[in-house]
């Protein structure tokens, strides 16, 4: 009896050993949303994360319905915005309406979906960065100044008047840690007074529309202040331009002032 008992003990053991090796193949780990961002409150894009390898090919759809619509559509585009993304083009974005956002995952065995994201395009706004940040030492009437200019992010649509672009400069001299801040307002230009002679400082820019959150900090620019007293009619002009892919610089010494002409 005792035996019995346990070699049917052994079988069930057996059995249950059996069905989970049939059982490797499973259905997809579970998606995530990660985020959702829109550069310029005309378009937007989404971005997921595939859940645990099923070690089985799976297909990602992007599922959607809009805020008390029962219809649901699938994402417009995935090839856009590159790999594990949805892009919404102007046709697909539509603002002050909220968007119920999933991802399922499927393979040959069954399908697995994410926790719904909810997204109002108008809260998802993060322009990129402004570009082509230039820095200049100006000496006028014997008054020593950073002038620093800008261009706004190419994806916001600045000159239809309906986007406005708010800026915040920051600066600290090479050897310094801590960055000094300045809100700038809707110029893209600023000039900095209080500056050290003879150091060099690093200098960024990031931008914000009216909703919300500010951009990444654009590609650092270094100027070097330079040392001592100046002839006061001498301009000294120092522009220097650095992206990630190249740097170069520039130095004008002149005895006009162009500001004057
Ligand atoms: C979905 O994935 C989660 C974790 O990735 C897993 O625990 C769950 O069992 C899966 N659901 C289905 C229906 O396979
Ligand atoms: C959001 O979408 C998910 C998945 O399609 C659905 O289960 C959920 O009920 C939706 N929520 C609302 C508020 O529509
Ligand atoms: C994934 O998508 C391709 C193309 O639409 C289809 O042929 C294939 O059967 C799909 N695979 C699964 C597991 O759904
Ligand atoms: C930035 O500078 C580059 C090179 O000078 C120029 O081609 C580009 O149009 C500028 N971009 C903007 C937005 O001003």
């Amino acid at each position: 009896m005792k035996q019995n008992l346990a070699s049917s003990v052994r079988f069930i053991l057996l059995l249950f050993l059996n069905v989970e090796c049939l059982n490797e193949q499973s259905p997809p780990g579970k998606p995530e949303v990660l985020k959702c961002r829109s550069p310029e409150m005309e378009t937007f894009t989404c971005w997921w994360k595939p859940g645990s390898d099923s070690g089985l090919p799976t297909n990602y759809t992007l599922l959607y319905n809009k805020e008390g619509k029962e219809q649901i559509y699938e994402c417009p585009d995935y090839r856009t915005a590159g790999p594990n993304t949805c892009y919404f083009d102007k046709k697909h974005t539509h603002l002050w309406t909220s968007y119920n956002i999933s991802v399922k995952a499927t393979n040959e065995v069954g399908s697995n979906i994410s926790n719904p994201h909810y997204v109002d395009v108008t809260s998802i706004v993060q322009p990129d960065p402004p570009v082509n940040l230039s820095l200049q030492v100006i000496q006028s009437a014997g008054i020593l100044y950073l002038w620093a200019k800008w261009s706004p992010p190419p994806l916001v649509d600045v000159r239809s008047g309906w986007l406005i672009l708010h800026y915040e400069l920051r600066l600290k001299s090479e050897e310094r840690e801590e960055w000094e801040t300045i809100f700038v307002g809707q110029q893209a230009h600023y000039k900095v007074f209080k500056l050290h002679p003879g150091l060099k400082y690093i200098v960024q820019v990031h931008c914000m529309l009216d909703h919300g959150k500010w951009s990444e900090w654009s590609s650092e620019s270094y100027i070097q202040i330079p040392n001592g007293a100046l002839n006061t009619d001498v301009l000294y002009t120092q522009e220097m331009y650095s992206t990630r892919e190249s740097s170069s610089a520039t130095l004008i010494i002149s005895r006009a002032a162009p500001w004057k002409a």
